[in-house]
């Protein structure tokens, strides 16, 4: 048996929310490949079974589930089609959100409408996602894993009218923390990855500014953006064996930017 064993997902089952996005599907197949089976939900029926398609190239089963995944019905509908479908639910990964880069304010003038759009696609969806899917964790005894996506906005400002964003992803780096707390007890570790900008249509308007994207770079260890594909090693790692003593970290992935400040 070889260590890398411990990250295998072999019998395992994922949920990846938000799986039809740039950043899900490139999670999604990433968990297949892996050995899980993966169940991708998302509200954009295209994007869900584009991904679960992209899964099973891959070569693992997959489950594509239309859903807003904001209102709790609907997540209770997902889970019970996971359930149904693969006998079991072990690995949620919250990966709906974002919208930062289109609904752009200065602090002072945030409008309400924008702020509560920003809160419900990157708040609201992690938790009533994580409710519903933990709900059944709890239930089978197994234990699980919760895998949160949040940002460096969680820890530094940006000079770009983010208020909302940063708000949301503040409030998903310390439910982290409070739900690993929590759900220990029940065998669940929760953790999140915390990317800076990864090249992806969220945010080609502001990567697009070739003066923005300079100055990112320039203030970049490691001399880039970030990749989807830089995003995989923490999440397998969060999602398997190999982390089973670690819960309530949030993962900078960042190519060193935070650590300059
Ligand atoms: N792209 C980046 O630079 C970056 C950086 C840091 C963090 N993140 C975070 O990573 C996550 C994924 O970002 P992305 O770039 O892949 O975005 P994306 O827009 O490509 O993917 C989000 C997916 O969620 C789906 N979705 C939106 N609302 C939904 C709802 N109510 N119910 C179900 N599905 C819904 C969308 O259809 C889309 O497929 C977000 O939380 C984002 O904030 C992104």
């Amino acid at each position: 048996m070889s260590q890398l064993d411990a990250f295998r997902l072999d019998g395992r089952v994922a949920f990846v929310s938000g799986g039809g996005g740039a950043i899900g599907s490139a999670l999604a197949v990433a968990l297949g490949g892996a050995g899980a089976r993966v169940a991708v939900s998302d509200i954009v029926e295209t994007n869900a079974e584009a991904a679960a398609e992209r899964v099973r190239a891959a070569g693992a089963e997959s489950l594509a589930v239309v859903a807003d995944i904001t209102r709790e019905s609907e997540a209770e509908r997902v889970v019970g089609a996971i359930v149904e479908r693969f006998g079991r639910l072990d690995i949620v990964v919250n990966a709906v959100g974002g919208g930062a880069g289109k609904v752009l304010f200065d602090a002072q003038e945030y409008p309400r409408d924008a702020w509560d759009w920003i809160m419900e696609i990157n708040l609201r969806s992690t938790l009533v996602a994580s409710q519903a899917a933990v709900r059944a964790m709890v239930k089978a005894g197994h234990g699980g894993r919760v895998i949160n996506i949040s940002s460096v906005r969680a820890q530094l400002g940006i000079n770009a009218g983010y208020s909302a964003y940063v708000a949301a992803k503040g409030a998903v780096s310390s439910l982290t923390r409070q739900w690993a707390t929590e759900w220990a007890k029940h065998g669940i570790t929760v953790n999140a990855i915390a990317p800076t900008f990864v090249d992806t249509p969220q945010v080609a308007m502001l990567l697009g500014d070739p003066a923005f994207k300079a100055g990112l770079v320039n203030r970049v260890p490691l001399g880039r953006v970030g990749e989807t594909g830089d995003l995989v090693g923490a999440v397998l790692f969060f999602a398997s064996d190999a982390s089973s003593f670690v819960t309530g970290q949030i993962l900078t992935i960042d190519g060193g930017l935070t650590a300059t400040q």
